[in-house]
């Protein structure tokens, strides 16, 4: 199993960046964590990040040619983004949005994902696990799909 992990903008600030929301841990260190799971179950993962709308599309455009299951915590991009949206929709590949926080919880103009409805389903609330529950969840995904 190869899963995709694409991460959006100003993630790469995480464990600086507002850290009552997202927590301390950086997004090099939860990549080491989900890469120490995924390995001890044969599974490859990849972790990108970009502050770049467009890059995020090219990435989920070209997922299919190499991989099994996408990962996608598009951040900020999730409430804005229509081009994310119809990327995800183009291609067959199951997606699993996530998010740190409790979008839900948080101001109104994150309850709204635009995302959501194209996505296989969304984990969010659950600080750095997010990820780690999203790795459990790819890996189950395709005997959802079947
Ligand atoms: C986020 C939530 C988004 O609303 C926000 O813009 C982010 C991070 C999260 O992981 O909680 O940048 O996706």
């Amino acid at each position: 199993m190869k899963i995709l992990f694409l991460n959006g903008p100003n993630l790469n600030l995480l464990g600086q960046r507002e850290t009552g929301v997202y927590g301390k841990t950086t997004l090099a260190q939860i990549e080491n964590e989900v890469r120490k799971q995924a390995t001890a179950v044969g599974a490859e993962v990849e972790f990108r990040q970009t502050n770049t709308e467009g890059e995020l599309v090219t990435w989920i455009q070209q997922a299919p040619e190499a991989w099994d299951v996408v990962v996608l915590n598009a951040a900020a991009y999730t409430h804005t983004s229509i081009a994310l949206r119809d990327a995800i929709a183009a291609i067959k590949l199951p997606v699993i949005e996530i998010h740190l926080s409790n979008i839900h919880a948080r101001e109104h103009f994150r309850h709204k994902s635009l995302i959501a409805a194209v996505c296989q389903g969304q984990i969010s609330g659950f600080g750095f696990h997010s990820y780690t529950l999203a790795l459990t969840a790819a890996l189950n995904v395709n005997a959802l799909l079947k």
